[in-house]
């Protein structure tokens, strides 16, 4: 797909490859080789594939586990914020587990913070008798205030509001991102600001998911709003992703990695190829290409050229999705 993009629209692009997650344990014995966190730095964008691996999953007293290697990478990158675009297609309405009339038209901007937070809050771990565990959640204000703004430039090109989630009537770390949101908020005077507790916010994505355009959330909440809201359009794997870093900036689908399809040529590539749109236009500011990679998608949705997930009666493979795609858009 990015060489047909490569081919019609005159683009060079050099890959790289690097090894993260399982694989890179199994050959080396650390989920993020330096090599690799070298290769990412050096690059313009760097576009990630799915991690995880049950073998980790089942045995909670592995000492390293592949998500260390996309959480160092996230914290190495400086890859502050995940935007995290929720859109219904059209084609794919009665996939969803919710009414039509409910789903119709969702268009929403999840932002969720993705350096701070519980994820890598210290300190973490056991006790000593190994009866009792922590995690600490922490958070800057320096932290909120970047992310809170790039969510605030987000709405501004959209319908202007935005919605903060927390869980102010509770945790510390969230009434001080309230405090913080509502001084970003003074910066932008046309701006309608909201708060949601998480848990309300849970329902109301199912109960009434329009009332939402751009949402603004810390590392945990945002990761399993993410997953509710992904199911609202059909399938967790059409969801892409971008994760906005200090220089460089990294793009990868919603979903984990999906183990049970290894060698099959069944999994959905769509989350993955609308990451590669993303990548188009946030890194290299290529705006056609992106837009042709998304009309692409569209229509193979429409033309029901889809994965197993999609289309159980006539699934296509993976590699016939991605090769109709790549076909559309040489020819388009
Ligand atoms: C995600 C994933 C990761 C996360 C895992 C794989 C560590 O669920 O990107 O949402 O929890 O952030
Ligand atoms: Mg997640």
């Amino acid at each position: 797909m990015i060489t047909s993009v490569s081919e019609k629209f005159n683009h060079k692009f050099n890959f790289k490859h690097g090894l993260v997650g399982a694989i890179a344990i199994d050959k080396t014995g650390n989920p993020l080789p330096t090599k690799t966190l070298d290769l990412c730095k050096s690059a313009d964008a760097v576009l990630f594939g799915a991690i995880g691996d049950p073998k980790y999953d089942n045995n909670p007293s592995a000492k390293v586990r592949p998500e260390q290697g996309l959480l160092a990478m996230r914290k190495e990158l400086g890859l502050y914020a995940n935007v995290r675009p929720v859109t219904t297609f059209p084609s794919l309405i009665d996939k969803s587990p919710l009414k039509k009339e409910i789903v119709q038209g969702v268009d929403i901007m999840m932002i969720r913070e993705l350096t701070g937070g519980i994820y890598f809050g210290k300190p973490q771990g056991r006790s000593e008798d190994g009866d009792t565990a922590y995690d600490s959640c922490v958070y800057s204000r320096y932290e909120i205030e970047r992310v809170v703004k790039l969510a605030c430039e987000y709405a501004m090109t959209r319908s202007k509001k935005i919605t903060v989630v927390d869980k102010a009537n509770v945790l510390a770390t969230s009434r001080l991102w309230r405090e913080t949101a509502i001084s970003i908020a003074k910066e932008y005077k046309e701006l309608s600001m909201d708060f949601m507790f998480v848990d309300n916010a849970a329902m109301q994505l199912i109960q009434n998911p329009r009332r939402f355009d751009v949402i603004v959330t810390e590392n945990m909440f945002g990761d399993i709003l993410t997953d509710e809201a992904s199911v609202l359009t059909g399938s967790l794997g059409m969801l892409p992703s971008a994760s906005i870093g200090l220089s460089t900036s990294l793009f990868e689908p919603i979903h984990g990695s999906y183990p049970q399809a290894a060698g099959k040529n069944i999994a959905n590539p769509l989350g993955t190829i609308l990451s590669v749109a993303m990548m188009f236009d946030l890194a290299f500011n290529l705006k056609n290409e992106a837009a042709i990679v998304k009309t692409a998608v569209s229509k193979s949705l429409e033309a029901d050229y889809v994965t197993e997930d999609l289309n159980r009666a006539h699934p296509k493979s993976t590699s016939d999705v991605g090769d109709w795609i790549a076909d559309y858009i040489i020819k388009n």
